[in-house]
């Protein structure tokens, strides 16, 4: 079985209250993999806290005239485990390409950094019945590179994205099982067991427990709903339960 992977990612905004404290839910747990996200102001506080973190994205260079960038061997250097690659933010509001992405993940492998592989269709690609030919294209690259690492997936329609609106609507469980489903069938078969894929997109307590019902769904990158620890510590009871690996 695949361990639940549970991250927060902070995004842009400050370090929720109590994030440090002993019964923090973004501490390690004992039967999923809790990842925080934070800004890269704050990844020192949260390793202090002893808190498993990551990088938002990073250039793939290792260092260098980059004014305002970080590379995947500083946030290396500075304790992350993870990073990720590719975020729709990132891709949208920064022009990251799948060429980007694709030199991102071989450089985040080279530091030593598990990659978070995001991918997913906007709003406009899956009316025109275009999302798996996008996140084909998305993947193209990088499933070879996966081939021999461990990296995640995460599949994140840019439609469902909060960006902090709370009236936004994520994907329905069966449809993202189906995208599941289907970026699995992309692997190389050695990897198709084990590859994570995780959900990304609105998810909240409320649905949690759906979305990770469904088989191929291993895990959520959880945005707006990470910044409430109750709301992140819920949506991990919830991940758990569905997994039947509760308290
Ligand atoms: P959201 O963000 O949970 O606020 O929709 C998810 C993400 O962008 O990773």
């Amino acid at each position: 079985m695949r361990t639940p992977f549970i991250a927060a990612n902070w995004k842009m905004h400050v370090a929720p209250d109590g994030f440090d404290a002993s019964t923090s839910p973004y501490r390690p747990h004992p039967r999923a993999d809790v990842v925080v996200f934070p800004t890269a102001l704050d990844i020192a506080a949260c390793e202090r806290a002893e808190i498993i973190v990551g990088g938002q994205g990073a250039r793939p260079e290792g260092h260098g005239a980059f004014t305002g960038d970080i590379s995947m061997e500083l946030l290396a250097a500075r304790g992350c485990r993870y990073v990720l690659c590719g975020h729709s933010e990132r891709r949208l509001k920064h022009g990251e390409t799948d060429d980007d992405v694709t030199a991102q993940v071989i450089a985040a492998l080279e530091a030593a950094l598990h990659p978070v592989i995001c991918v997913g269709e906007s709003a406009a690609d899956r009316e025109k019945g275009k999302s798996e030919k996008v996140i084909s294209a998305q993947l193209k690259a990088i499933i070879s590179i996966l081939t021999s690492s461990d990296g995640i997936i995460a599949y994140e329609p840019v439609w469902a994205i909060s960006g902090g609106n709370k009236d936004v609507q994520p994907a329905g469980p069966e449809d993202a099982q189906k995208m599941h489903a289907f970026i699995r069938s992309l692997l190389p078969k050695e990897r198709r067991d084990t590859v994570r894929i995780i959900y990304g997109g609105s998810a909240k307590p409320d649905n949690a427990f759906k979305l990770m019902r469904e088989p191929d769904i291993d895990g959520l990158l959880v945005g707006g709903a990470s910044l409430d620890p109750d709301h992140f510590k819920k949506i991990i009871e919830m991940s758990l339960d569905a997994k039947g690996l509760g308290d």
